[in-house]
């Protein structure tokens, strides 16, 4: 139905609303972005540990198998090594919003809601994490966050959540197509409408005036604001008051697609827009947008920045992150209690470099397609992660997804290779098996699960969660690779990796860092090496060769004596 102007102010004056809070409650994700700053939360200072549903359970999840796992964790004592996280992926969800629009879970599988879930996960000392997609549909087709954002993100905080993965399936990119401007108003209710003519602005890069003779008025318009290419500048714009106003985009209407623009006031608040596509019916159009204007003189800036999917990607992500870090502020407030920060996980598949955004959007970055229980899932998504070094550090990590320890016919050694490596990448560790296995009849941990005993290696563990934050560098690649990960006071963890299937031989020798900036541990004559997985410690003078098993790991963690 189209709203015509009258019936919108009727409408309004009915419901008793003012037309900008009403402008600004539609308006899609953030109403404000902030770009190019770091996303800053507190939630992933060291990797984020936990457990998640979908490795195991995939589309067959429910509220029961969730709090068995819950208590599983706990009873395993996998809580006390970090493991806090317990993540419901894909499927949680019903198949319709409710009637204010807010997702619901699914009736049948988790009867009782998410927030009694979270409270009962909570009051095991645990966190409950939740997923959706950043696309109109989770990959399983369910409903998602996408144009829901802010909605979304206050329900998350309300129900406790604690932990979000936002997939990518069913994804729109934001248009690279910008608006053809013909001019900007700025209205208040109490004060005079201020036009401004784009014809009469400051135009940048591509922007030009042309005309239109079916257009109202002289015809006029700026067209050429596509993919950051041009801009209409309104300098030095007097505002009589301070506060809320309706910014009208006068438009072109063309095309029979969505654009995008940016308002951009005093280069730091960004209001996002979205054009509609046209059926070329009439030509003149309108979009509105609430900004928030300080008195006096303001510059205000329209384009379309977005030149690629990767600029998309960005922007949705970060709008999404933005919105996470609003609601646990607004609902701790409403709670009278300390924000429960949501630890953001993004998860594009690497589509996008996201390593290259991914710091100002979240806390962790999918870098790599889905991690399968085989070794050749394994070493690929290994080859690339190990890669991205320079990208990761505290609150902001690569992620080369769940892990599958566990899982699949993957041999005890490649289960330990698989872990070790993660521990070495500062990634993640997501639990991704069934930890109800790792107890015993009676309820106890059953030490001798072999599974159990390479998860909760605390030697492993602590290079992992190392306060330093740095990922592994790979020193030497081949067959055989030797990776180096920088710990706190002055250690070093050493891992030599054998890719084949046969024992190798493999050396490290100190020699091979010994101009390397990044690693910080003092010369000596003798160093104590720990082994991690053999939990002995011998003294080298520096030169350490192992033969390692097929596919496997020798794991060190060296330190120079006094
Ligand atoms: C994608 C993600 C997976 C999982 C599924 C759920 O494939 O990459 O990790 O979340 O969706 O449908």
């Amino acid at each position: 139905m189209k709203l015509s102007q009258t019936s919108f102010s009727k409408t309004l004056k009915k419901h008793k609303l003012c037309p900008v809070c009403t402008i600004r409650r539609l308006q899609s994700a953030a109403g404000v972005h902030v770009e190019g700053v770091g996303f800053e939360n507190g939630a992933a200072p060291t990797p984020p540990m936990g457990w998640s549903s979908w490795n195991l359970f995939g589309r067959n999840v429910n509220e029961r198998v969730i709090l068995e796992t819950a208590k599983a964790i706990k009873a395993a004592h996998l809580d006390e090594l970090g493991y806090v996280y317990v993540n419901v992926d894909d499927c949680w969800m019903a198949s319709v919003r409710d009637a204010e629009g807010r997702l619901q879970s699914d009736p049948v599988t988790f009867p009782s809601g998410i927030k009694a879930l979270a409270k009962e996960v909570n009051a095991l000392g645990l966190k409950l994490g939740l997923y959706t997609s950043n696309g109109t549909e989770t990959c399983e087709d369910l409903p998602s966050s996408l144009y829901h954002e802010r909605t979304d993100a206050e329900t998350f905080a309300d129900w406790g959540i604690e932990y979000f993965k936002y997939d990518f399936c069913h994804n729109k990119p934001i248009p690279t197509a910008g608006p053809e401007l013909r001019a900007v108003s700025l209205s208040r209710p109490g004060t005079d409408e201020i036009v401004l003519e784009a014809a009469k602005a400051e135009l940048r890069g591509t922007a030009e005036v042309l005309t239109d003779d079916r257009l109202s008025g002289d015809g006029a318009y700026v067209a050429g604001l596509d993919s950051g290419n041009g801009a209409v500048i309104f300098y030095d714009v007097e505002v009589p008051e301070a506060g809320d106003y309706t910014l009208t985009l006068h438009l072109r209407k063309w095309g029979y697609f969505r654009k995008y623009a940016e308002v951009e006031v005093d280069a730091k608040d960004i209001y996002p827009v979205t054009i509609p596509p046209t059926r070329g019916g009439s030509h003149d159009g309108k979009a509105h947008v609430t900004v928030t204007l300080p008195a006096g003189k303001v510059n205000i800036r329209v384009r379309n920045p977005v030149g690629s999917f990767a600029d998309s990607a960005a922007k949705q992500y970060r709008a999404m992150g933005l919105e996470l870090q609003r609601a646990a502020k607004l609902t701790a407030e409403k709670e009278g209690r300390e924000p429960k920060p949501i630890c953001f996980s993004i998860c594009e598949w690497g589509l996008n470099r996201p390593w290259k955004w991914g710091a100002t959007a979240g806390n962790l970055w999918r870098t790599t397609p889905d991690i399968r229980p085989t070794w050749a899932s394994v070493l690929s998504i290994y080859e690339r992660n190990v890669l991205l070094s320079k990208y990761a550090g505290p609150g902001h990590w690569n992620d080369p997804d769940m892990l599958e320890v566990g899982n699949g016919n993957l041999t005890d050694n490649e289960n330990t290779a698989h872990f070790s490596l993660w521990c070495m990448m500062a990634a993640p560790l997501i639990l991704g098996n069934d930890v109800r296995t790792f107890l015993l009849p009676d309820g106890r941990p059953d030490l001798s699960n072999k599974t159990l005993r390479i998860i909760a290696n605390k030697q492993a563990i602590s290079i992992n969660q190392d306060p330093l934050g740095k990922q592994c560098v790979r020193i030497k690649a081949g067959l055989c690779d030797v990776l180096i990960k920088p710990l706190a006071n002055k250690e070093l963890a050493v891992c030599l990796f054998n890719k084949t299937t046969a024992p190798k031989e493999a050396a490290f020798s100190l020699a091979q860092i010994a101009n390397r900036g990044d690693v910080d541990l003092p010369k000596s004559d003798r160093y104590t090496v720990y082994d991690v997985w053999e939990n002995t410690t011998f003294v080298s003078n520096g030169e350490i060769g192992e033969k390692v098993a097929g596919r496997s790991v020798k794991l060190y963690r060296i330190k120079a004596m006094a």
